[in-house]
């Protein structure tokens, strides 16, 4: 009996695939916590502390990112030599030694800045490890969608720390009391975080190493009894082509060709012309994730929420990140069914008709209450834009087009580069603001949008309902 080309049931799929993912997504949830906390409790750090809020205040927001930045560049050669789950469980040492530093603060801004900068390092080697291991372990037919979770789990964690964050919903205390207990409170919301890194270390000791990482070792054995522990009864013998797997036969065609070339992987293999179409894909849609300026609106959207007359920025927040959970696992149930190029594009230009929308409200002689309604509407169909593809496809799509051989390095660079972006658009974003207004940058981040879908539609290859091998098969031979 061939499975080839029927799609099973969610509940077809034994407990330990759901097991697995939902550990594994502990590490997305970490990456959105610790982007997120600062939002609501900046300003009682610095002051409980004694800093400067806007100079050493942006310093300890961008740490994280920093740390990241460095965090993911190793990453990719962390899994490949130690598999994606390994690299994974002990990744949480550093959130963890981060967690505790940031809620401790020894020394004030110094422990502050440690903590954060190692809390970094482990978002953005999570960042790299959560989807490689998901879309490794994943059954073809729903790959999309447990990939697509592992944003939706990056929102839930930034959500969380915003609603952690809700004692803070005022800048100024209302009484002395409410004033001493908010002071430590942030201390708190760090503490928080040692739960989802204790969890998911213990967790992911129970559940299977990738079978395609095994495979690419050479440990066939291990990886199709792990892949029978992931499938189950969905699982075809060695030498039948099942569709629900990824260890199947173009990966050894695959593997004879790159025997052929005599090709080596690491950093100076993704400068062969064989991988170039593969590098521009990968690397353009992380870049093109930050250009949409997502991470200025979720900044920004405390303003806008100011305008449009809710007087708490952080109940503003926490819509707007209510809406890109809600869009993200919308985006999960259409993944792979519309698949990522038509989605990719649709978030493009939803996102450019938002902005340019924005842009232009600015400019109109609009009311007050007026301003602030176009601007609420406008900003929450920017979110919902992203949020069905820009969000979560350039996570999935990552590991799928990289092929084993250079899947370390050529991951790090990409998911570093993301992170890159986003530290280069924080620190660029209030001189641009400065220079142009709200709605000159907001056109600047529209026609970037524009750019995007221009590229997705001229370049981006389908992946949808493939295995990974046949996928990075098709891709090494369009050049
Ligand atoms: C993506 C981005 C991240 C952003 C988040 C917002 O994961 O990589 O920078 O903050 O989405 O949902």
């Amino acid at each position: 009996m061939s499975t080839r080309n029927t799609k099973p049931s969610i509940l077809a799929y034994p407990a330990m695939l759901w097991i697995t993912v939902c550990f594994a997504l502990l590490g997305s949830y970490q990456f959105g916590y610790h982007l997120g906390i600062l939002n609501t409790s900046l300003y009682w750090v610095t002051k409980d502390l004694g800093l400067d809020f806007t100079s050493q205040g942006a310093v300890i927001v961008s740490a994280v990112v920093v740390g990241a930045v460095v965090g993911s560049l190793f990453a990719g050669q962390a899994a490949d030599a130690l598999g994606p789950k390994k690299a994974l469980l002990i990744n949480n040492a550093w959130l963890l030694v981060g967690t505790v530093l940031c809620a401790a603060a020894p020394g004030g801004y110094w422990g502050l800045l440690a903590g954060r900068a190692l809390a970094g390092v482990g978002a953005g080697a999570a960042s790299l490890y959560v989807p490689r291991y998901i879309s490794e372990v994943a059954p073809i037919s729903i790959r999309g969608a447990l990939a697509t979770l592992n944003q939706a789990f990056i929102c839930v964690g930034i959500l969380v720390a915003y609603l952690v964050g809700l004692p803070y919903q005022h800048n100024e205390p209302q009484t002395v009391a409410v004033a001493s207990h908010l002071v430590s409170w942030w201390r708190v919301m760090f503490l928080f975080g040692i739960v989802p890194a204790v969890l998911q270390a213990v967790g992911l000791l129970f559940t299977p190493e990738s079978p395609v990482w095994l495979n690419w070792k050479n440990r066939r054995a291990t990886a199709l009894y792990n892949e029978h522990r992931l499938l189950g009864s969905l699982w075809r013998e060695e030498g039948e082509v099942d569709s629900t797997t990824n260890l199947e036969e173009p990966l050894q065609e695959q593997e004879a060709a790159e025997e052929d070339s005599g090709l080596e992987g690491g950093w100076g293999a993704l400068l062969k012309r064989r991988y170039r179409r593969i590098m521009i894909l990968a690397a353009a849609l992380p870049i093109l994730q930050q250009a949409s300026g997502i991470n200025t609106v979720v900044f920004y959207s405390s303003d806008v929420f100011a305008k449009a007359g809710l007087d708490s920025p952080v109940l503003g927040s926490i819509i707007v990140g209510s809406v890109n959970v809600a869009g993200t696992l919308l985006a999960a149930t259409l993944m792979d069914r519309a698949g990522r190029r038509q989605l990719l594009l649709t978030s493009q230009i939803v996102m450019a008709v938002c902005l340019f929308a924005l842009a232009v409200s600015t400019y109109l002689p609009l009311s007050k209450v007026a301003e602030g309604v176009v601007s609420l509407i406008v900003v929450m169909g920017f979110v919902l834009g992203f949020s069905i593809g820009s969000g979560p496809i350039p996570w999935v799509y990552l590991p799928e087009v990289l092929p084993n051989e250079i899947k370390g390095p050529a991951a790090a660079l990409c998911t570093s580069l993301n992170w890159l972006s986003n530290l280069i658009v924080g620190l660029t974003f209030p001189a641009m603001l400065a220079l142009l207004h709200v709605g000159g940058a907001y056109l600047v981040y529209a026609v970037l949008n524009v750019l995007g879908a221009v590229f997705v539609a001229a370049l981006m290859v389908e992946t949808k309902q493939r295995s990974l091998a046949q996928i990075q098969a098709q891709l090494l031979h369009l050049d």
